[in-house]
């Protein structure tokens, strides 16, 4: 079978959440189709917080809406506990998602702008006919550490960004959920605020026993909240690693190229990769291959084999043919790739 595997799935009874082979696409104009994600698998344990890292438009949001079925996906398997999302709809389906919340990028713009605080927080149960009392929503807004009396009545606008995204946090913890799914929740924040919400999401996971999803473009932010890192690239998943041996241990080409991005001081242990660039400059000079171009391939027409080819200083023959699937490098490491390792 093509596809990027799932040896690295853990045994079913103790995920939370598992996804299988889970397919987005989009009709895109004449007549062609954008494969926003590409048959991936992962899971996610009570209480872990997975990472998921890639460049823009290599699928990170369309994955994680799929998860909540918004939309849902062309096809594949998302399964919260016992039960498969895309089996169920209506009522059901309301239920089954607000036990996964999501936080999205841009917290000003995911808020209902005409809303004061206290409805924004109270929305949720609101809808689904839950009585709400105002203990319940000051609550909630002193966990996402918001001072009730202050932000009660206010706007999203009349909130900073770090504010507005505590509102969301506040918003989504009213639904006591299993898992949240942050897509890149700090990317819009400045740098001092975004330490803030870090920790405060950190906290959030602990306090709530939650699962965090942490989807993010920037490798120092997901590395320091994740247990376990999903690096995916043009729809597949290139690498699965815990956060702890990412900074020595990164085996596949791509996750390579985006540390090699990073400033060391910003990597765990303080060191760059071992033998990277010298070692790739070689292996493709002996190969006859060039750096890679650095623009992105299209997923409208994603290169056959492994996709990832077209920019890889390890690429070969094999990589055009055939779609490397996942393989074991350590406990908890796996990589898709036909040369790394
Ligand atoms: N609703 C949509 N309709 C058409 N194409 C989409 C839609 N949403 C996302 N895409 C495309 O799917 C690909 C993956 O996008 P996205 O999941 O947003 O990536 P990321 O979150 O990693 O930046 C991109 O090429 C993007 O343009
Ligand atoms: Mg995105």
């Amino acid at each position: 079978m093509a596809g990027t595997g799932t040896l690295h799935l853990r045994p079913e009874s103790n995920r939370v959440l598992s996804v299988e082979d889970l397919v987005v696409e989009f009709p895109a104009k004449g007549g062609q189709t954008v494969h926003a994600v590409s048959g991936i698998s992962f899971d996610v344990l009570p209480g872990e917080t997975l990472g998921i890292l890639g460049e823009s438009g290599c699928g990170k949001s369309s994955a994680g809406r799929a998860l909540m079925q918004l939309p849902p996906p062309t096809s594949g398997s998302v399964r919260l506990d016992d039960d498969e999302l895309t089996d169920v709809r209506g009522r059901a389906l309301r239920r089954a998602r607000a036990r996964m919340q999501m936080i999205f990028q841009d917290p000003v713009s995911s808020l209902n702008p005409r809303r004061k605080v206290k409805d924004l927080v109270a929305e949720g149960p609101r809808i689904r006919g839950q009585k709400v009392d105002d203990e319940r929503i000051r609550a909630s807004l002193r966990a996402a550490g918001l001072d009730p009396d202050v932000v009660w009545d206010r706007r999203p606008h009349e909130l900073s960004g770090g504010q507005c995204q505590r509102v969301s946090i506040a918003r989504a913890l009213m639904l006591e959920p299993q898992i949240l799914i942050c897509d890149e929740p700090v990317s819009s924040l400045d740098v001092s605020v975004q330490a803030q919400i870090l920790n405060l999401l950190e906290d959030t996971k602990q306090r709530y026993r939650l699962s965090l999803i942490f989807i993010a473009h920037d490798l120092a932010v997901v590395k320091n909240i994740s247990d376990r890192i999903m690096i995916m690239y043009l729809g597949k998943i290139c690498e699965v690693v815990p956060a702890g041996r990412l900074a020595r241990h990164a085996a596949h080409p791509y996750t390579r190229l985006l540390l090699e991005s990073v400033p060391e001081e910003h990597l765990p242990g303080g060191e760059a990769p071992v033998g990277d660039e010298e070692r790739a400059a070689n292996e493709g000079a002996d190969r006859g291959t060039h750096r890679p171009p650095a623009e992105l391939p299209s997923p409208l027409n994603p290169p056959s084999g492994c996709r990832f080819r077209t920019r890889c200083p390890l690429a070969t023959d094999v990589c055009a043919d055939t779609e490397p699937e996942m393989r074991a490098l350590a406990d908890g490491h796996f990589v898709a790739c036909h040369h790394a390792g």
